[in-house]
């Protein structure tokens, strides 16, 4: 599709730069930091993922699949930044005013001060901004919203990025707090919001599997905060509900005493979350074993098997092996290698580890055991949920135990490991 570029809006835009004042060099120190000019969401993961708040005149996008959550995010959100900083203005593109106020009944929101604007077109849009004045703005979606002196059409490339420059000055001039929401496939293959991920101060991914209540938010960029935090929902009949305690969350309903069950520490940015890993170790049916791997990188668990029949003696080459995170939770951390080994080692002789446990290492091609990074706070957090021992790498292991009572096993190799807890 051939997409032409505005050239009144370029004009414009470069005629604007070239009329503002040189602006002087100044020092560091004398710079206003603006950090403190946060609106809380009133969702404290939300809040949190975006590193305390959501600052004034910025832009955030909020990508995801189609269904799983960022209109219902926002329009909760949309309650507690009203009530902090009224007015918000809430535009769709894809919904009528009478179908937003059906799903915002059905999520308790009553608040006064939301504004609901069903309308795409962006002209139109900022006229109702420049009228209302709101401290927040939402966007649902980029996609839908255009410029109708644009010959193509709402969602493409050229339509999208200019909508979203367009959207950008308003947030920063009128210092108003913009959430764009932008669909994304599985496979990001949507162009669209892509385009926009470097003009935002902030990039928002939220995703979940589509049969898990569970929904995960985390940051992908951010001007303002750390990318490295993370915020679980969980979706339920009155909306999205925060999840305090995403390890506990995960192991609900772990077997006690299953053979090829193992509990690993993973760690989501800075926060520790524990998961279960489990492993079906099964004679092959035919001549070529099966691997399936569920929540956890296929090609690391393909060496992890090779290590354990090279350096642990286990005939894996005659099994198949299904590999699962309980709760559909992801592994896709080094980390959590020496877990995946173990709940494979426990399937294929059939005998359980001790369900207080945990297993946290990675392996390397020798079948030795590798430091990992943030071992304390993971330490913690299975002290927090009432487990009792830790078999992790000898190398930076800790002297002493996070909670007395609590017994650390330091392993250097698989073998070590295994000897430990399948003896
Ligand atoms: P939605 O926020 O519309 O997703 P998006 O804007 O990302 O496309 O969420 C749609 C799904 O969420 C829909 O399949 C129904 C479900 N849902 C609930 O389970 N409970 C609720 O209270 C709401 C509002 C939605
Ligand atoms: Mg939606």
């Amino acid at each position: 599709m051939e997409e032409r570029l505005p050239s009144p809006g370029g004009a414009r835009g470069r005629a604007r730069s070239a009329a503002r004042s040189p602006e002087l060099a100044q020092p560091l120190a004398a710079v206003h930091s603006e950090a403190g000019d946060r609106l809380r969401t009133g969702i404290a993961e939300l809040d949190r993922v975006l590193g305390g708040g959501v600052v004034r005149g910025s832009l955030v996008l909020i990508g995801g699949d189609p269904g799983i959550g960022k209109s219902t995010l926002l329009l909760q959100a949309s309650e507690a930044l009203a009530a902090a900083a009224p007015p918000i203005l809430y535009v769709s593109g894809e919904e009528s005013a009478a179908q937003i106020k059906l799903r915002s009944d059905r999520l308790g929101i009553s608040a006064r001060d939301v504004y609901l604007l069903a309308e795409a077109a962006l002209d139109v849009i900022e006229a109702q901004v420049d009228a209302l004045k709101p401290r927040a703005l939402v966007i649902d979606s980029i996609q839908t919203v255009y410029l109708p002196q644009l010959e193509s059409a709402p969602g493409s490339v050229a339509q999208v990025r200019e909508c979203g420059a367009r959207l950008m000055m308003l947030a920063k001039t009128r210092g108003i707090a913009t959430f764009l929401v932008g669909h994304v496939t599985k496979e990001g293959a949507l162009a669209g919001p892509r385009v926009l991920e470097h003009l935002v101060d902030t990039v928002l991914y939220f995703e979940g599997e589509r049969h898990h209540t569970y929904r995960v938010l985390r940051a992908v960029k951010n001007r303002f905060g750390s990318t490295n935090e993370l915020g679980v929902f969980q979706m339920e009949a009155h909306g999205l509900v925060e999840v305090q305690n995403p390890s506990g969350f995960f192991l609900a309903e772990r077997p006690t005493n299953a053979a090829g069950s193992v509990v690993t520490a993973c760690l989501e940015g800075t926060r520790p979350i524990l998961l279960e890993v489990q492993a079906l170790v099964a004679p092959a049916s035919f001549t070529t074993p099966r691997r399936a791997v569920i929540g956890a990188d296929y090609n690391r668990l393909s060496v992890l098997l090779a290590v354990l029949e090279k350096r642990a003696a286990f005939p894996l080459q005659t099994q198949d092996v299904f590999i699962n995170v309980a709760g559909g939770g992801r592994a896709f951390e080094p980390a959590a290698d020496l877990a995946f080994a173990v709940a494979a080692a426990s399937s294929y002789l059939d005998r359980p580890v001790p369900g207080d446990l945990v297993v946290v290492g990675e392996i390397g091609l020798a079948g030795e055991i590798r430091r990992v990074s943030g071992l304390e706070t993971r330490l913690k957090e299975a002290v927090a949920l009432g487990f009792n021992r830790a078999v992790v790498p000898a190398a930076g292991c800790p002297a002493q135990p996070p909670r007395s009572g609590f017994s650390i096993s330091g392993v250097t190799t698989v073998d070590d490991a295994l000897r430990i807890l399948l003896p």
